[in-house]
């Protein structure tokens, strides 16, 4: 139940191609997370899927129906805005029944249907209330709420999270997190928010400019990113990009590269595909997090710290800040380097990556 294929789907405004053709499948109960910068076209995709707008070719499935040409309310789906549009004449529990009412749901059966979606959301002191009554973080509960009375095989959640502040953001995630493990319905959820992405998908479809550049697990994006596209949409703060260059081979599946920016020369790093021949210019990828306690990895580096961040439980070296990639490098809450001070870092080989100059993952 709940199943999506998408196949061959494409779509054009006009003359621009905003989605090239795109196959997709999600399983029955998974919760999927398309993520990207803004105007890749993540709603326009699940838009499509919703049927609010139609695929200029290819075909949608939903549940091992075709739905292509179906009407959105004969989808058995149901979509959560990020603006949770609320009749403000009507009260929470009248806001939540109204899709079935429509639906023609007999009275008894809508009591029902809410009265326990009001209990799954923890709001059933709120139904006799107004939507002004309420505030953003119960409207947008309220929201989903009128898409769960409904009891769809597939949820639909476009950035249904943006309007809310930061910590009203970290409690929704987790209320929907828990609402997926409580439902046996597919989800597939947009956003352009990285963080949630990681945190809430069982896997993640990662989108630029209509294209998949990339399906897999949070983990697997994080630790094994296709391209340098990925590698830097997934991590915060961003990977770090630092031109390199391949200068020979190493012992099997290695190469020796040679990082200017870090002092490092003949660095024997791992190859994903070990049958790569490629030398000379690459971009080498490493995370902030990678940079660690100096008597441990392969290399020291140093780098002096030009702008310290203190998060609290993190704190960030920027050094290089004047150009136009700072190296960024997590370093220890408790030992916090102060201006102009040099630190020294060990480095792994083991957790550089390495970049063509098309982008894709050496
Ligand atoms: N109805 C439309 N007519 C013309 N262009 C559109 C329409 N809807 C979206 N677009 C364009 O399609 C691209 C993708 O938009 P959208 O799917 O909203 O992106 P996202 O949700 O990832 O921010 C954007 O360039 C946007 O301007
Ligand atoms: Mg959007």
């Amino acid at each position: 139940m709940g199943e999506v294929t998408l196949r061959g789907v494409r779509k054009s405004f006009g003359s621009t191609e905003v989605i090239p053709p795109l196959d997709l499948s999600i399983e029955p109960g998974e919760f999927v997370v398309f993520v990207g910068p803004s105007g890749c076209g993540k709603s326009t995709l699940l838009r499509m899927i919703a049927g609010l707008e139609s695929p200029s070719a290819g075909t949608i499935e939903i549940a091992g129906r075709d739905v292509t040409h179906a009407e959105p309310a004969d989808r058995g789906l149901a979509m959560v805005f990020q603006t949770y549009a609320l009749y403000p004449h009507m009260t929470v529990a009248q806001n939540m029944a109204f899709g079935l009412e429509m639906a023609k749901v007999p009275a008894a059966e809508r009591a029902e249907a809410v009265r326990k979606a009001a209990e799954i959301l923890q709001i059933t002191e709120l139904l006799d209330r107004k939507p002004r009554e309420l505030s953003g973080g119960q409207r947008q509960r309220v929201a989903i709420g009128r898409a769960i009375v409904r009891d769809p095989v597939l949820f639909l959640f476009d950035e249904p999270l943006s309007n809310l502040d930061a910590e009203l953001r970290v409690q929704m995630r987790l209320e929907i997190a828990r609402l997926h493990a409580g439902l046996a319905a597919t989800m597939i959820y947009v956003t352009h928010d990285q963080i949630e992405a990681m945190t809430m998908a069982d896997r993640i479809v990662v989108l630029r400019k209509g294209v998949i550049e990339q399906v897999g697990r949070p983990t697997e994006l994080y630790s094994d990113p296709d391209n340098i596209f990925v590698a830097g949409f997934i991590g915060s703060p961003r990977m770090n990009f630092l031109p390199a260059a391949i200068t020979g081979q190493g012992q099997e599946g290695h190469v020796l590269v040679d990082v200017p920016r870090l002092g490092l020369s003949g660095l024997p790093v791992p190859l994903r595909d070990p049958g790569v021949r490629q030398m000379g210019e690459v971009t080498l990828g490493l995370r902030p997090e990678d940079f660690g306690h100096p008597e441990t990895g392969d290399r020291t580096v140093e780098l002096t710290a030009e702008v310290v961040e203190n998060l609290g439980g993190t704190a960030y070296l920027y050094t290089d800040a004047g150009r136009d990639a700072a190296i960024v490098a997590e370093v220890p809450r408790r030992a916090l380097p102060s201006l102009g001070e040099t630190v020294s870092f060990g480095l792994r080989a083991a957790d550089c990556f390495l970049f063509g100059p098309d982008g894709k993952r050496l």
